[in-house]
């Protein structure tokens, strides 16, 4: 390889590819543990220092029953969590179809037309809702949220919102006056976080009047037997699915969802996945609306999300086919039944001991409240308020519970609250009774209550008796689509998965060379851990002493991590790299405001950067100046140097992506890094190019202030079909005060200067940690450096093969590229009428996903083979392309034309190979099998290419009924 690139050695290609100041001479130290089966045995350690108790703590968080066929099959499956965004939708049916299924079951569970693909979590999911709402004419800059909404969405919303300069009035929606104090949107929770639901019809109406949005936050078991929001008038509702199949994963990674009425599809944040049609004009699916995106519209877009959490919503939404309408129905009823149960049984043991009271003491009034609970029975669904009467007897219940390894939520200092689901069964029913009757008599040894037998009340209730009385009770049929009942049976399941599964291009297939995108091997035993109970079973707000595992994680991680990037700080809350960008930029922001220079808001983004990055500072609240590039690809020095002495005065930051998004480690970073800071701003370093830094160089090392890390790219998790990620924020000590803390679980130590929460869960996605915990342990920092230089080597080896027959657009002064590079096709065009997305399309034919289209630069492809690839892999890769060109050659010849070839034409399906009508120029052969190679392993596309602008003229992002006919076994 080195011979073909013209070098003697890996380590002088790595001295010619990075510039010599930025380069290591002495790498910083982080320890590996030798071999899979040691480093899995510290991990093991690691985890069962945490305690799983049975959790009754709620606040969007529940137990529940993964099923095994989906664990087996989805969770457990490379064909399933190795496949990257659908951006190839002829490659990506399967998971396009689970998807689309998640979005026909949220929209049919809120009554609203359409859902979003998944978001990062409820909270940022409420969040984005209000932010849609800024989106629409209104003359009122607030926004109305409601005091029962879960604390941590409170939270992340005024994080948000303040970011923006927006207003949150919090308090009663029964109270609050919306006619003096007009808001854009109201947002309110259904059941409420103290178990309550509320009668919304009322402030339907008052938001009417002052044209306010409505959004709801909701539970979706509950809305099986609820009137959905859709129903009584909400615009948007947004929520969680994690009851739907996920562990609770000490917080994550969860499918968030967002739900709008037709007026609001356009600003709907996130992926929408919609129906179209492909060539043939047979139905196929796709992403669509995307000009909405960031990747398109930049700092215009309706949110900065990118990565979401397509593996998740996948799982939740075939949760939904797996148990149908009828099984989720009884199982909220049982849920229901139960809560009835438990309030019935603590009301006995309150009224007891009034009584007991009473006698005592005849002469003294009745004590109120000792066991009393909040609401009334037919106005809450699975959670339970219980007021004790004393905050000595709520202290005494909690410890009760917790001896009986039991986790209730402290709800106010004399009340708790208790949360059932799926999981919970008649012996904890009879444990929680238990446990209540203990607290009160344990300190009183006269004390003597009779102890409700909960079996016999849970077995005379009946469905009637439970049923939501009007306006609460649900009549609206939902999950009739054919897909909620066909499979229903692990087989059923099992060849459904597995038929999906086959249409789908993941890295048991082949190499992803996704430029910008680090696909790299998701080793077995890196993914083993995360289903362990131990991470797998831990509520993300269960008391610190039972995350001690998790703690010890948390702590090795954020270590590991700033030694990686060179600084002195990390947060592991941002789940993911979006989140991470807006979490750097609000830092950014208080660090110039507690140095009194409030007014620098200006961020400068160099025109090659990432759509996410210019998203993330209009989240932020800040503006953004362009910066060009000079024709050799790089940041323009004159120009940055020009913008930041322009805006001196408001500068706040740089952002910068290194190695370049053009591939090439700019010579001038240091110097660009001295010139921002001469004008008092501050470098943010986007780490996603960080696969080709690790252990060669670091961002704190070059002199930036802080970057993000995808771990979902160089750190090894899988990128789920489009998510989970995790974006952990590392940053210089300077910053560290500002980082983000928690409302429910902070560390305090700097609680004033923090931005506050971005994240509902402490460590955003905390069960996905142990996979990239497993891969720094593995490697330590001379195995990271090591796969950073065979990362560079590779992607230099295919531009030294590649270059002769395409251009590579960019390389350093030496000639050299980083990790990936950009190939030019752009002359193809005249040549032939070929674009770079013929080539892409026709890469499908020859087993191979396509590269990174047209990013960073139009009509070009960007390569990165990351180092996980065999030289074997990457000489496939090379010898196709280099076909394709020959093929290129055979159009400019006039063999065929430029509209009817194999290029245009791709990729081809097998109905059409196979069909007697073949009405192409080319024979069969040509069509499917170039190559030789291609007779012993073809991986089929399962639809021809998609027609983008029929899906998005007629949005369809709903299954509907006999749609399956695109689904042929069913
Ligand atoms: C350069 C760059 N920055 C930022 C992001 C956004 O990261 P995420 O998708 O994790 O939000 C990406 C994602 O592809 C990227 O390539």
């Amino acid at each position: 390889m080195c011979d073909e690139i013209g070098v003697a050695s890996v380590e002088q290609l790595i001295s010619k590819a990075i510039p010599d100041d930025i380069r290591y001479d002495i790498r910083p130290y982080v320890s590996r543990v030798k071999g899979e089966t040691e480093t899995l045995q510290e991990l093991f350690s690691i985890a069962r220092q945490n305690e799983v108790f049975k959790n009754f703590i709620g606040m969007g968080y529940h137990d529940s029953h993964i099923p095994p066929v989906l664990i087996r099959n989805v969770l457990q499956s490379p064909q399933w969590y190795t496949p990257y965004t659908p951006y190839q939708p002829e490659i990506s049916q399967g998971r396009l179809e689970t998807l689309m299924n998640y979005q026909t079951m949220i929209s049919d569970l809120t009554g609203l037309p359409f859902s979003n693909a998944s978001l990062l979590d409820e909270a940022t999911a409420a969040g984005e809702a209000l932010s849609m709402s800024l989106h629409q004419k209104h003359s009122s800059h607030d926004v109305f949220v409601s005091e029962l909404c879960h604390p941590q969405t409170i939270s992340v919303v005024q994080t948000r919102m303040g970011a923006l300069g927006v207003h949150v009035h919090i308090g009663d929606h029964n109270t609050f006056d919306f006619t003096n104090n007009p808001v854009r949107a109201a947002l309110v929770q259904y059941p409420a976080t103290d178990g309550s639901i509320s009668d919304f019809r009322e402030l339907r109406e008052k938001l009417t009047q002052t044209k306010s949005l409505l959004i709801c936050g909701t539970d979706l078991l509950s809305l099986t037997l609820l009137t959905p929001p859709g129903e009584f008038g909400a615009d948007i509702a947004y929520g969680c699915s994690q009851r739907f199949g996920l562990p609770l994963g000490g917080g994550g990674p969860h499918a968030a969802y967002l739900a709008c009425s037709q007026d609001l599809i356009r600003v709907l944040p996130g992926r929408i996945i919609g129906r179209s049609l492909d060539s043939r004009g047979k139905p196929a699916l796709r992403m669509a609306l995307q000009t909405r995106e960031q990747h398109i519209r930049r700092e215009r877009a309706t949110s900065n999300i990118c990565t979401s959490q397509a593996l998740l919503a996948t799982v939740s939404g075939l949760y939904a086919c797996y148990h149908g309408k009828e099984g989720l129905v009884s199982m909220a009823t049982h849920v229901l039944k139960q809560n009835f149960a438990l309030r019935t049984c603590l009301r006995q043991l309150g009224d007891q001991i009034a009584a007991r009271t009473f006698e005592a003491s005849p002469h003294l009034p009745v004590p109120k409240g000792v066991f009393e609970v909040v609401h009334n029975d037919n106005n809450v669904f699975d959670t339970t308020q219980v007021m004790c009467g004393s905050e000595y007897l709520a202290d005494k219940v909690i410890k009760t519970a917790a001896e009986h390894r039991m986790n209730f939520r402290r709800y106010s200092k004399e009340s708790i609250s208790i949360t059932l689901d799926e999981t919970t069964t008649m012996d904890h029913l009879k444990t929680l009774v238990y446990v209540f009757a203990e607290a009160y008599t344990s300190g009183d040894p006269d004390a003597d209550l009779d102890l409700p037998d909960i079996e016999k009340i849970f077995g005379d209730l009946t469905n009637e008796e439970v049923a939501y009385p009007e306006p609460f009770n649900r009549k609206s049929d939902f999950l009739s689509h054919e897909v909620f009942h066909l499979y229903r049976t692990e087989t059923q399941m099992m060849r459904y998965l597995h038929h999906l599964a086959s249409k789908d291009y993941g890295l048991q297939t082949g190499m992803i060379p996704l430029g910008s995108c680090t696909m790299k091997l998701n080793a077995a035993a890196e993914m083993l851990p995360m289903l362990w109970r131990k991470f797998g079973g831990i509520h993300p707000f269960a008391p610190p002493e039972q995350m001690q595992g998790y703690r010890q994680l948390f702590g090795e991680m954020e270590t590991m991590l700033a030694t990686v990037t060179g600084f002195a700080g990390c947060t592991l809350q941002p789940n993911a790299g979006s989140q991470g960008e807006f979490t750097g930029l609000m830092m950014i922001r208080k660090y110039h405001e507690q140095r009194g220079e409030p007014q620098r808001n200006i961020c400068l983004i160099p025109t090659s950067a990432h759509g996410t990055n210019p998203a993330s500072v209009a989240t932020a609240g800040m503006k953004v100046a362009s910066v060009k590039c000079d024709p050799g690809g790089n940041v323009c020095m004159a120009d940055l140097k020009e913008k930041a002495e322009k805006h001196q005065e408001n500068l706040a930051a740089l952002m910068i992506t290194y190695p370049s998004t053009h591939g090439v480690f700019e010579e001038d970073i240091r110097e660009a890094c001295d010139i921002i800071h001469t004008y008092g701003g501050q470098v943010y370093m986007d780490g996603a190019n960080m696969n080709a830094q690790c252990g060669l160089t670091s961002p704190g090392f070059i002199g930036a202030d802080m970057c993000h890390l995808n771990l979902h790219k160089t750190f090894c998790i899988p990128h789920g079909g489009g998510g989970p990620g995790m974006g952990p924020l590392c940053v210089a000590a300077h910053l560290i005060p500002y980082l983000p803390t928690h409302s429910i679980q902070s560390p305090v130590l700097y609680d004033k200067l923090s931005i506050g929460a971005v994240s509902a869960a402490p460590r955003g996605s905390a069960s996905i940690l142990p996979i990239s915990w497993m891969y720094l342990k593995l490697m330590g920092m001379q195995g990271m450096a090591t796969a950073s230089q065979i990362a560079i080597l590779n992607a230099n080896y295919m531009a030294a093969r590649l270059k002769d027959t395409f251009p590579i657009l960019y390389t350093n002064k030496e000639g050299y590229v980083g990790h990936e590079f950009i190939l030019d096709v752009r002359h193809l065009k005249k040549r032939a009428g070929v674009e770079a997305i013929d080539i892409a399309k026709r890469l499908q034919d020859y087993g191979f996903h396509a590269p990174t289209l047209s990013f960073p630069v139009a009509n070009t492809l960007m390569i990165e083979p990351t180092e996980s690839e065999t030289l074997s892999e990457i000489d496939r890769f090379i010898e196709a392309i280099l076909q394709i060109n020959e093929e290129v050659k055979e159009i400019e010849a006039g063999v065929y034309s430029n509209t009817d070839n194999v290029l245009k034409n791709a990729p081809h399906v097998i109905e059409e190979c196979i069909s007697s009508e073949w009405d192409k120029p080319y024979p069969r052969e040509k069509a499917a099998f170039p190559v030789d190679s291609l007779k012993t392993k073809k991986f089929w596309p399962s639809v021809k290419r998609l027609n983008e602008v029929e899906g998005d003229k007629h949005l369809k992002a709903k299954r509907t009924p006999g749609d399956l006919a695109w689904l042929p076994d069913a």
